[in-house]
């Protein structure tokens, strides 16, 4: 387990992803009040970039063919993709958000 200083939650858009790329990572990071959730960047269907997709309530559209993903368990909830994408924790100390990226995911 590596946690990773994302920043300040203050600083994190609300209603909106931001792409966190790492050694090994590609994270879609959304912030829904106070709570932030991270699911892998790439669409599980064609790759998509899943932070450039609209949120819903704790689900986020896929841009390119509108598959949904639920944020805490990465499944999709309709084609075309029927693969989940990975998840990631969170943590936010002291108003600082952490992301957790294991060393063996990639
Ligand atoms: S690339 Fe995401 S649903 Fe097709």
């Amino acid at each position: 387990m590596t946690w990773k200083r994302v920043g300040p939650l203050a600083e994190l858009p609300s209603g909106r992803g931001v792409r966190i790329d790492a050694p090994g990572h590609r994270v879609a990071l959304f912030r829904v009040d106070d709570a932030v959730y991270a699911v892998g960047d790439r669409c599980s269907h064609a790759e998509a970039s899943l932070a450039e997709g609209p949120l819903f309530d704790l689900s986020v559209e896929c841009p390119r063919h509108g598959s949904e993903f639920d944020l805490a368990t990465g499944d999709p909830s309709g084609l075309p993709a029927t693969k989940p994408v990975p998840t990631y924790e969170t943590r936010v100390d002291d108003g600082v958000v952490y992301l957790d990226l294991p060393e063996d995911t990639p």
